[in-house]
């Protein structure tokens, strides 16, 4: 049938032609749509004897598969140069250097604090804290420092709304830990950020501390220095070093000391520590008759600038990265 064949010539043509689906998908419907010139010869196959119907319509028929064959043909190389082509656009090339990952670490002062808190943890401490706003009551009132104490002039400090203040030393976290737990045995650490109206090359106005304390029925100043030396030795790695406690006064403790330590100029303070006042123990309900306990406050920055060899406590809180990649 000399006419579909025409029509499947042109078709095939057509489909050579076709640059991309989209172009194929309008040849197709042109040859095999509804009005497409290919279905238009099936439809006069109506008017036609059964015996022509029979050999023309096998004719056409055979001429419609030569061109769907090439119309599939096509379709396949269309779906592949466009997959080739998409993959050539997202290729990742494996050859460009990374990009690196900045990793972070931790601040000296943190180090350190982690350093302390580990080694009380391994003698039975347990770590506890509290807010930075405190009220006068735990900062100093059950402290054994009532208003107008002139121990209240040795701690400059900020006072927030309602005479409440940010606490100038962690010791109100013991008065909050004894009130809660209300029953000895008590042995906790206790560090945090402290202020104070103070700014030099030793002094800053945030500074951290950790408090230490041990309640229980026969504490003496002896455990007071077994546990705070052996600590110490631990801490500085150093078996030798030597401690002193040098008799001074807190009003939350009594009798008071502060520790020293030997260092290459000679004695460093540390920290200030005693055995818990009886006014204290009242204060939070613990009966003084029955039981004792030591207390101590030490500075975590300096125990940081004495670890890592640092002279100047501002470095620690200028946030230089230069200065704070070396701890890590
Ligand atoms: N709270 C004191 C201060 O900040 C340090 C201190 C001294 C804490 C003696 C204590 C202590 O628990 O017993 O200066």
């Amino acid at each position: 049938m000399q006419q579909a064949q025409d029509i499947v010539q042109q078709g095939i043509i057509d489909i050579e032609n076709c640059a991309d689906l989209q172009q194929l998908e309008v040849v197709k419907a042109r040859y095999l749509g509804k009005t497409g010139s290919l279905n238009a010869l099936l439809k006069t196959l109506g008017q036609m004897s059964p015996e022509e119907r029979k050999t023309i319509g096998a004719a056409i028929n055979e001429e419609k598969n030569r061109f769907q064959a090439a119309l599939n043909l096509k379709k396949t190389a269309l779906d592949n140069a466009k997959l080739e082509a998409q993959l050539a656009a997202e290729a990742l090339d494996v050859t460009l250097p990374g990009r690196g990952q900045n990793t972070g670490g931790l601040h000296p002062v943190t180090l350190t604090l982690q350093r302390i808190v580990e080694l009380f943890h391994g003698m039975g401490f347990e770590v506890a804290d509290g807010p930075e706003i405190e009220s006068d009551f735990y900062n100093f009132q059950a402290l054994n420092i009532p208003v107008n104490h002139p121990a209240r002039a040795m701690q400059d400090t900020f006072y927030v709304e309602n005479g409440d203040v940010l606490r100038t030393h962690t010791s109100p976290i013991q008065i909050r830990y004894m009130l809660e737990k209300k029953n000895p045995p008590i042995r906790i650490i206790a560090p945090g950020r402290v202020y104070r109206v103070d700014s030099d090359a030793t002094h800053s106005p945030m500074f951290h501390q950790a408090e230490g304390l041990w309640v229980e029925e026969g504490v003496t100043f002896a455990d007071l220095k077994a546990v705070f030396t052996d600590f110490i030795r631990r801490f500085f790695e150093r078996d030798d070093l030597q401690v002193r406690f040098r008799p001074s006064f807190f009003p939350f403790t009594e009798p008071s000391a502060e520790i020293d330590i030997l260092g290459e100029k000679g004695w460093l303070e540390v920290g200030g520590c005693g055995m818990v006042h009886p006014n204290v123990l009242q204060n939070v309900h613990i009966d003084a008759e029955k039981y004792t306990g030591f207390a101590f406050g030490i500075g975590l920055d300096r125990f940081a600038m004495l670890r890592y060899g640092v002279n100047d406590l501002r470095l620690f809180f200028d946030n230089d990265l230069n200065f704070l990649r070396q701890f890590n």
